[in-house]
């Protein structure tokens, strides 16, 4: 996923994500996977305010990520981007409750979210439809 997709989105001058807007997507992705990663690090050590941070800011990415696959029209990357953002505030809502055990189920499903979208290749579509 590295290089030529971004080249090709640029070289097709889509608008979505096109241009600083790739660059910028990829810069918002690696932030979701970091926060990922330390969540469930949170989740492990039971710390709850912190998974709860973290599942907070997952879940304001992935109401981004859906507006943005919305207006791309892809829409069962939208469904899985609405997925990742009912997963994120379902973790929210376990760990609030101290539900750690329920909480790393949903975060299984997050994970298998997450990969359904990258396995479709949303990127490469757009470039293909026109
Ligand atoms: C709705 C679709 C969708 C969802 C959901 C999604 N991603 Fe992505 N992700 C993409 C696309 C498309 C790319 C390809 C890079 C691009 O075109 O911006 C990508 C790329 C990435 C990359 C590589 C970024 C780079 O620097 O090249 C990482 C890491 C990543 N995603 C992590 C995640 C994690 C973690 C989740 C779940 C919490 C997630 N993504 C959920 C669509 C999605």
């Amino acid at each position: 996923m590295k290089g030529k997709p971004l080249l090709l989105l640029i070289a097709a001058g889509i608008c979505l994500p096109a241009g600083d807007d790739v660059s910028r997507h990829k810069k918002a992705m690696d932030q979701v996977q970091e926060w990922k990663d330390d969540l469930k690090d949170a989740l492990d050590a039971k710390a709850a305010a912190k998974a709860a941070g973290l599942a907070d800011k997952l879940a304001k990415a992935a109401a981004q990520e859906a507006s943005l696959w919305n207006k791309a029209k892809q829409d069962d990357a939208l469904k899985l981007a609405n997925e990742n953002l009912e997963e994120s505030r379902q973790i929210f809502t376990r760990v609030k409750a101290g539900n750690f055990d329920q909480a790393l189920q949903t975060y299984g499903r997050l994970e298998a979210t997450c990969r359904a979208c990258h396995d479709l290749h949303p990127e490469k579509r757009l470039i293909q439809q026109r």
